[in-house]
């Protein structure tokens, strides 16, 4: 997986999640440190523009260049802000904690950042997105190659989560038609109704699409919306029933959506882990075989090398057995449209009782 010639572009990865709090900032972190440590290069981007603090958790201090010197044209290139850290392989791009009015930025400058993005010379780049789901946290999600969305077992994180997700596919469609403002005018229609499913945006599309005479549109944008898959992580999870929130949020946006998101990870809450990160040291991280750090190390493994196997040293630590595996059973029915009880079911819960029936 190593960059093997010059001309070969980086992989962009994405962590986001609606919500404040989530931990987006410690799992990008975590991620990054995983990857430089197995000699995987990587680079680390605060692209959280309202509070950057990714260098606070790596105990890094501020450069005298920031994200925010080039968005201000102050720095031309970004390449000038990839600062070596301490630690083998792992580079970071800095935000601001000082910067103000990088609230809305153009579309052009945020299209030009990912641009660039793919000339540094690393495997993996991965930005650290604020909170949110304005246009900045939405356009740098929807151009990157690989998405994470942060959940935690909270209502209010499973709802910002899917409402993410949703901003981020009708984006997506308003930018795969910027040059028909009429089919525009509908995706933004259907956006402020809140509550209409995909299929009734499609089949809007259709229509007006059949008036203009492009038969395509429909296909295109239905491949499209099969294409956006990113890849969410349940965060801070305490009980098994946390898993199925995180399923519930999933079988809710691909039923509504019309998505086919397939991959949902888990870690735990984990105090060892929160304390490293207030102390400035998530490369504690190093140090621990069980807990966060084992289920970080093996998302990394699931997400980036497709693979379940765990290096021996953690292997070594015995800590599998000790792992939960979250199976759903077969006769265990998650909240969705697609429960058999949906429809009679007052409370819109049925099958395992979750919290989700709000999305
Ligand atoms: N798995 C975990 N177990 C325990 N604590 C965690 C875990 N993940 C994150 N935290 C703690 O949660 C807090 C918030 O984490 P973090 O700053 O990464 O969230 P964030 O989503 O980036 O927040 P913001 O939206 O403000 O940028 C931190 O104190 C962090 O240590
Ligand atoms: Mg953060």
């Amino acid at each position: 997986m190593a960059n093997e010639s010059a001309s070969h572009r980086p992989c962009i990865v994405a962590v986001a999640g609606g919500k404040g709090g989530v931990g987006k900032t410690v799992l990008t972190g975590a991620i990054g440190l995983t990857l430089s440590k197995i000699g995987i290069k990587t680079i680390l981007v605060d692209a959280d523009l309202g509070g950057p603090n990714l260098h606070q958790v790596l105990g890094l201090t501020l450069p005298s260049s920031t994200l925010c010197d080039y968005f201000n044209n102050r720095v031309p290139h970004l390449n000038r802000l990839v600062e070596r850290t301490i630690f083998p392989n792992l580079s970071l791009i800095f935000g601001s904690p000082h910067a103000i009015g990088l609230a809305n930025i153009k579309f052009y400058l945020k299209n030009r950042l990912i641009r660039q993005l793919r000339y540094l010379k690393s495997d993996y780049i991965i930005l650290d997105i604020g909170a949110g789901s304005a246009y900045n946290e939405l356009d740098l999600f929807i151009q990157a190659d690989l998405g994470i969305v942060v959940i935690t077992p909270e209502p209010l994180a499973i709802q910002n989560g899917y409402h993410f997700i949703r901003h981020c596919l009708m984006r997506r469609m308003v930018r795969q038609f910027h040059d028909k403002p009429e089919i525009q005018e509908i995706i933004r229609a259907n956006i402020d109704r809140g509550d209409t499913s995909i299929e009734t945006t499609l089949t809007s599309i259709s229509m007006k699409a059949r008036e203009i005479a492009n038969d395509d549109v429909h296909d295109d944008l239905e491949t499209a919306i099969k294409c956006f898959q990113p890849h969410i992580i349940i965060n801070m999870m305490e009980m098994k029933k946390d898993y199925y929130e995180g399923m519930a949020a999933i079988i809710a946006a691909n039923d509504i959506l019309g998505l086919q998101i397939e991959h949902l990870y888990h870690v735990h809450r984990d105090d060892w882990l929160r304390r490293s990160v207030n102390k400035g040291q998530l490369h504690e991280i190093f140090s621990k075989k069980d807990g966060a750090a084992y289920e970080i190390w093996k998302i990394v493994n699931q997400l980036f090398f497709d693979r379940e196997l765990i290096t021996p040293t953690f292997e070594s630590a015995g800590t599998l057995a000790n792992m939960a595996t979250f199976q759903i059973e077969e006769n265990e029915v998650i909240c969705s449209v697609r429960c058999e009880k949906w429809e009679e079911c007052a409370m819109r819960r049925g099958g395992i009782h979750v919290e989700s029936k709000f999305i």
